[in-house]
């Protein structure tokens, strides 16, 4: 099977299906990206927030190693945290994950999310009452720092993640090298159509996460799985409702990078290219999405960068 690419603004090739590796704990996110490598992915998900960019390199460089992909087959994700989010912060920071990598070049290095947090090493950096403790660096700043990083070499491709459309008008305006992936959550509950399709508008391509709607997640919030229209697609198309959700993640037009540690399910996952579903069904997924996010991020609600406070 041959999966299907999207070709970025700057010529790069991305595809349109990726591992993602939120929560895979070191110690088991190796094993999981090697087996995902042999199952036939070529995009691994990952950011310096996550804790596992060393083990997600090891499994990557140990598949090169034994000839199963080179480097150029493998399309490698990692991302900017928001407490490095100072014009001067971001090459240090950058080559910081290319290290954990043992990498020489990010494939897309995204800004993780357009707030900042007070800057240095703590990831969540709290004040002695345990509030999260924003900066008001501008992600402008930022994104030259980002630019940087692409003109050296360090990452072949620049991009973002969480950015509603203001914010993309406004690093659009400002930018020399322009963004061109946004990364944001998609999923059967988080109908992403509107922003989906200004992103095109921009020659900006999109990536899906949480594709599953992290099913467990800590806030409660149920996938829609059990709801009688995804019950009878996965009827129909003889596929489970989570290859029914990566593929109406996929056929929105975006990329989908589900995460897991599982072996049958990084399989099962994959296996979505042989179905599809008519433009019917898709609105008829459509018209049951919650609007529920898995990835709402409420504390930093009061920076002024906060992505969600306007439709899209
Ligand atoms: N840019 C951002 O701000 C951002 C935010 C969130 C996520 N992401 C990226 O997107 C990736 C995916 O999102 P996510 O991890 O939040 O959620 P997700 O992929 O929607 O769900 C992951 C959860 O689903 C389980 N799972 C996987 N396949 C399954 C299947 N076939 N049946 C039942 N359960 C299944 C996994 O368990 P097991 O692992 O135990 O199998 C895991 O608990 C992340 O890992 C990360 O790389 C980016």
């Amino acid at each position: 099977m041959v999966l299907p690419t999207v070709t970025f603004s700057n010529g790069h090739k991305m595809p349109m299906f990726g591992l993602g590796t939120y929560l895979s704990q070191p110690g088991e996110v190796e094993e999981a990206v090697k087996y995902a490598i042999d199952t036939g992915y070529r995009h691994i998900d990952t950011a310096s927030f996550y804790g596992n960019e060393k083990e997600v390199g090891i499994a990557i460089r140990e598949k090169i190693k034994e000839g199963v992909i080179t480097r150029d087959d493998v399309f490698v994700t990692t991302k900017l945290w928001s407490n490095a989010h100072k014009e001067s912060q971001v090459v240090p920071t950058c080559k910081k994950s290319l290290d954990n990598l043992g990498l020489e070049f990010i494939d897309l290095y995204l800004i993780h999310w357009p707030f900042a947090f007070k800057e240095g090493e703590e990831l969540l950096p709290r004040d002695a009452s345990g509030k999260l403790q924003l900066s008001d660096t501008d992600y402008i700043d930022t994104w030259k720092g980002m630019e940087e990083c692409k003109r050296l070499g360090l990452a072949r491709s620049i991009g973002i993640s969480n950015f509603n459309s203001e914010q993309i008008t406004r690093i659009l305006t400002a930018a020399t090298i322009k963004p061109v992936n946004n990364q944001i959550e998609m999923s059967l509950n988080v109908n992403q159509e509107p922003l989906i399709e200004f992103c095109k508008k921009h020659d900006i391509t999109v990536t899906g996460y949480s594709p599953l709607g992290r099913p467990g997640n800590r806030y409660g919030v149920k996938n829609s799985w059990d709801h009688a229209t995804i019950q009878s697609l996965s009827k129909k198309y003889s596929k489970t409702p989570a290859q029914i959700a990566c593929r109406y993640v996929f056929q929105m037009g975006a990329a989908p990078i589900p995460k897991s540690i599982t072996k049958e399910r990084i399989k099962e996952n994959f296996n979505i290219f042989d179905f599809a579903l008519t433009d019917e069904e898709i609105k008829s997924i459509q018209s049951i999405s919650t609007g529920e996010r898995v990835a709402e991020m409420k504390e930093a609600k009061e920076s002024i960068h906060y992505p969600f406070n306007i439709p899209y």
